[in-house]
């Protein structure tokens, strides 16, 4: 009944945000007429390099090709028109490509990037628009290619506990992603790697302002004592509500595969303040988790509330820190928790480019 009326009104609020997306304006004539006489020499006229040409022999260093359609898709709007006023260096990338700022005007800059933007038929790909801030509980909807470490650390009565997670995300195809994670816990009778999951996602709907995606996830216990394992459904839903606020949220549902444990479904949400296009700054943001069983035996609806925040490390901001404390609202058996994640967009170059 409550999960009714509640989801009855986030539809409502989901419904009106989607009539509030963005759209932007550019003149693409412009833009070519940009690109073919500043840009052309080096990525070619039709965004695909010629590796044969002696300017790009003489820079040492081959651009991606821009109407590669993966490629062209998943870098956002906002950081490549970054990448063409302030140059390569400034968002981590090979100082070959020059900063534009004071050779055109940001109008042109704007129109440029939407030329490049469209040199290619991108549809059949979520944008890299959609590709928002990881949060550390509401799952993300984007497909990515993405290493991460997940640490929680959980004060309790007894001993505390320790969760590490390894996530290794792997995108294929158009829109889909694989999932492979290993969870270790510590706590008072275990130190082990407790659960192997595998997974797949898969965005099945999205425009330059939000992105929905599912996935399943199979959690193996290495242990036989510890059950058959779990299944995991989610939905997850990313959206842009303002250039300065982002919104994403999730709702998860768990199937365990044997009769003795109970599942239970898990409702998130966060809002992300992004006061800034560069990548490396602290990005704030506010998440509420709420869990229910499915059998109330087996334990309470539970409300948590995690401020956090996003820290960019790199200078293209595809290493970064997040750092948030858990608190719980309701009766929790546990006091606070705090987490760390540590994300590596291995997509957007090695761990060690553009510190
Ligand atoms: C002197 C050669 C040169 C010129 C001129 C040049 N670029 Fe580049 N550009 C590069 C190189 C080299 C890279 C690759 C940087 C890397 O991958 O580290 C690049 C990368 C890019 C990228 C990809 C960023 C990413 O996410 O990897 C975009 C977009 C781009 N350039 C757009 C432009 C536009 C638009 C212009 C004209 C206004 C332009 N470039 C002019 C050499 C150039």
């Amino acid at each position: 009944m409550i999960a009714t009326r509640v989801f009855g009104r986030v539809s409502v609020v989901l419904i009106l945000l989607s009539m509030a997306g963005g759209a932007f304006s550019a003149d693409l004539a412009n833009g070519q007429q940009v690109f073919e006489s500043t840009c052309a020499v080096c990525h070619g006229k039709t965004g695909s390099p010629d590796p044969d040409s002696p300017v790009l022999q003489g820079l040492g260093v081959l651009p991606a090709d821009l109407s590669d359609p993966l490629f062209n898709s998943r870098e956002p709007f906002g950081d490549w028109e970054m990448v063409v006023k302030h140059g390569g260096y400034a968002m981590g990338l090979a100082a070959q490509m020059p900063p534009h700022k004071d050779a055109l005007t940001d109008e042109q800059i704007h129109d440029v990037t939407a030329y490049v933007k469209s040199l290619v038929d991108t549809s059949a790909y979520p944008p890299g628009e959609m590709n928002l801030f990881l949060p550390v509980r509401t799952k993300k909807a984007f497909p990515e290619d993405e290493i991460v470490y997940k640490g929680r650390f959980r004060r309790q009565d007894g001993p505390d506990a320790y969760k590490n997670v390894l996530e290794i995300e792997k995108r294929f195809g158009k829109a889909g992603q694989g999932i492979l994670e290993l969870v270790h816990v510590k706590d008072g009778s275990r130190n082990e790697l407790t659960d192997v999951e595998v997974g797949w996602k898969q965005a099945f709907s999205w425009s330059q302002t939000y992105v929905v995606s599912a996935a399943a996830v199979l959690a193996l216990p290495t242990d036989s004592d510890d059950g058959d394992g779990e299944l995991q459904t989610y939905l997850a839903y990313g959206r842009e509500l303002s250039p300065e606020w982002i919104l994403q949220s999730s709702l998860r549902l768990k199937f365990p595969l044997d009769g003795a444990s109970d599942g239970g479904a898990e409702l998130a949400g966060i809002v992300h303040y992004v006061h800034s296009p560069w990548p490396r700054r602290v990005y704030p943001a506010l998440e509420v988790i709420a869990e229910q069983p499915y059998r109330s035996r087996n334990g309470d609806f539970e409300l948590t509330v995690l401020p956090q925040v996003r820290i960019g490390l790199t200078r293209g901001g595809h290493v970064a820190l997040n750092l948030g404390v858990e608190i719980p609202v309701t009766g929790q058996p546990w006091d606070e928790s705090v987490h760390v994640t540590l994300l590596w967009d291995f997509a957007d170059g090695g761990f060690l480019k553009g510190w």
